[in-house]
């Protein structure tokens, strides 16, 4: 709880390139849709990325740009505290007094660090192999959470196994030094539906079908044109439930015309071009605002920076006093 009585949610979100709608829908939306009920902590995780990129140029540009997509779907820097993992050295400090309590077999069971383990041998046996930072992700991924007594951390579901090591570090601490971090929940979004990409397969950066958020609408429309359907002529009754043209008319076009347009494929009398044109219409006229905001937002990066800034010191002040109290416990201070 916080001085307003709010419960804390916290995620951290790592810079990795271009967001798409999959994302949006997935999880960046949702931190904007739950920041009046909660007090919310989002920061970029950049000392996460490191144990991935070995690009400063293309870091740094990546955190700013989400930053920037951030701010357009309508994260309020005045509701939620939004800073930058690496400003607030609280979060590699706790981490390292966590890592003294963690055992080497506990870490070796996460999934993530299996799966870059298995990937790594297969790539190529000759490498280096795993860095020791990506081994300990999920301590830091917990220093992250614990430090400010977050009670729900809204992950996709990939990530729950890293919410329970850090649920598992919180008490191995009390148990060793008394009660002091509270237990953080998973907030699963079990009502958000895996989106389809213009392949129909899950939408992923990986897969290479994706429609970025802030595409321009050229792009936007030579990407709805390319989604993949079947080879039924117009006049042909369609299932729409199993068109992906269909899929994203769900998130996008508004219910009456949704309800027409189902109503013309069951029938038949519609066909996919027609049916992307107005896919393309519905999609834009969702999606321009929110790219014109961010235009206007990247006007202006210092301002950007600025936000970044007040965010670290808000968190800071937590952060430091948790430290205070764990500095006491495992007998640092003097
Ligand atoms: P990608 O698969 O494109 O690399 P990430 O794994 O970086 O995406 O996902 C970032 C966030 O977006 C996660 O919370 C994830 O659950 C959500 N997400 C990604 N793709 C989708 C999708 N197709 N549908 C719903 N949510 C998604
Ligand atoms: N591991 C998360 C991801 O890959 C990012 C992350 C880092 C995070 N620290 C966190 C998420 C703390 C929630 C809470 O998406």
């Amino acid at each position: 709880m916080t001085e307003n009585n709010k419960k804390i949610l916290l995620s951290g979100v790592k810079p990795t390139g271009r967001p798409h709608i999959g994302n949006y829908f997935g999880a960046m939306k949702q931190f904007v849709d739950l920041q009046d009920e909660y007090q919310g902590y989002v920061f970029i995780a950049d000392l996460h990325s490191l144990t991935t990129t070995r690009d400063p140029k293309q870091l740094k540009q990546d955190t700013l740009d989400l930053v920037i997509d951030y701010l357009a779907i309508g994260l309020d820097p005045d509701k939620v505290i939004f800073y930058k993992q690496s400003e607030v050295l609280e979060h590699a400090n706790l981490a390292w007094i966590f890592n003294c309590l963690t055992t080497m077999p506990y870490l070796a069971r996460a999934h993530a660090y299996k799966a870059a383990e298995a990937k790594n041998k297969e790539a190529n046996p000759a490498d280096s192999g795993v860095n020791v930072g990506l081994f300990d992700y999920p301590i830091l991924m917990a220093a992250d959470i614990l430090l400010y007594d977050a009670d729900v951390v809204p992950v996709g579901a990939d990530q729950k196994q890293h919410v329970e090591i850090a649920r598992d570090t919180a008490e191995k601490f009390n148990y060793h030094y008394g009660e002091t971090f509270k237990l953080p929940e998973p907030l699963i979004m079990e009502g958000v539906k895996t989106i389809v990409g213009l392949d129909g397969q899950k939408m992923s950066k990986s897969y290479n079908n994706t429609i970025p958020l802030f595409a321009e609408e050229k792009e936007l429309k030579d990407l709805v044109m390319s989604i993949k359907t079947d080879s039924l002529g117009v006049e042909d009754p369609k299932n729409p439930e199993e068109c992906n043209v269909f899929a994203l008319h769900k998130l996008f076009t508004p219910a009456d015309q949704l309800a027409e347009i189902k109503k013309r494929y069951v029938e038949g009398g519609i066909g996919y071009k027609e049916s992307k044109d107005l896919l393309f219409e519905s999609i834009n006229n969702y999606l321009k605002p929110l790219r014109e905001k961010r235009k206007e937002i990247a006007k202006d990066p210092a301002r950007v920076i600025d936000i970044l800034k007040k965010g670290a010191e808000l968190a800071r002040g937590r952060a430091q006093a948790k430290m205070a109290d764990v500095n006491t416990k495992v007998g640092i201070d003097l």
